[in-house]
């Protein structure tokens, strides 16, 4: 059965109104990790809008309504300015736009840090306002009260260790993580501390291959890796980077598709016929009866 409907934009409800399709839960893909062994690794991509869930969603257990939006859609410099109001909008689009995969909201920064609290406050809005299964945010030990706090009030949630972008003031950059010793431990370390706070998966980015093996190991919950090991529980990607939407992406990625060249040949052609006046032609005018 096709899980592809178009969106009516008038009233947000597919059409054709979608056989009832009971959604994939947090607790069933968490099951998926049975004594440290992930027979069908996670298939997570980013999604932002409504049609972009619609064409993801068939092929995928999670949609992650990832703060690289602020990027990806706004053009800002990084994930910092991402607001809580832009996060529950687009988790809202994405939830109407999808029918299969759990939809996970990212925590944008300043969001969460100051207090279990505040991150409760702000997650539970996001639960409310999208529809959404789960929040994900970024932080090992030092967010592993916070992540108890929100799992034990009925928000799963999904932590996020290693190149941890929002973080980017401090760590200089956007580069690999776990070169040195003592990196390599705190990322391993963050990662047991979520488990065991209650997180039902971790994303590993950017982190060397064998300390994100080594993570996924010391962990009973999922691991996603972005720039992390095949070895992970399951893969998270950018969708816009791996539909080659940008000229530069990070070494991770993997592009599936050239949709940048797509669009500018078409814009190309639709330029030229406009100043050609050969577009609208016959087929795409109102003639009189
Ligand atoms: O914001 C995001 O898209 C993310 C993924 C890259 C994991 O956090």
């Amino acid at each position: 059965m096709s899980t592809t409907f178009q969106l009516d934009t008038s009233t947000s409800r597919a059409n054709p109104t979608p056989a009832p399709m009971k959604r994939m839960t947090i607790p069933g893909l968490r099951k998926r990790k049975q004594d440290g062994v992930t027979a069908e690794p996670i298939v997570m991509l980013t999604a932002y809008t409504a049609r972009q869930a619609q064409l993801l969603d068939a092929h995928c257990d999670l949609l992650l309504v990832g703060d690289s939006l602020g990027q990806v859609i706004y053009g800002l410099p990084s994930s910092v300015p991402v607001t809580i109001d832009m996060m529950a909008a687009h988790g809202a689009a994405v939830v109407r736009g999808s029918y299969r995969s759990a939809v996970v909201v990212d925590m944008p920064f300043g969001a969460y840090e100051q207090s279990p609290r505040q991150a409760f406050a702000n997650a539970s809005r996001l639960l409310k306002e999208t529809g959404c299964a789960g929040v994900k945010l970024e932080g090992g030990e030092a967010m592993a009260e916070t992540v108890h706090f929100l799992v034990n009030r009925g928000i799963p949630v999904i932590g996020h260790v290693g190149l941890t972008p929002q973080a980017v003031n401090v760590l200089g950059g956007y580069n690999s993580r776990g070169r040195s010793e003592a990196e390599a431990k705190k990322i391993v370390a963050d990662a047991v501390a979520l488990d065991q706070a209650g997180a039902f998966a971790v994303v590993i980015e950017g982190v060397v291959e064998p300390i994100a093996i080594a993570a996924t190991r010391a962990v009973s919950c999922l691991t996603i890796g972005i720039g992390g090991s095949a070895q992970c529980d399951g893969q998270v990607l950018v969708t816009e980077d791996m539909l080659g939407m940008f000229e530069r992406v990070p070494r991770f990625v993997k592009r599936y598709a050239e949709m940048a060249v797509t669009i500018d040949d078409a814009a190309a052609r639709y330029a030229a016929d406009v100043r050609a006046r050969t577009f609208p032609g016959i087929d795409q005018t109102y003639q009189p009866k």
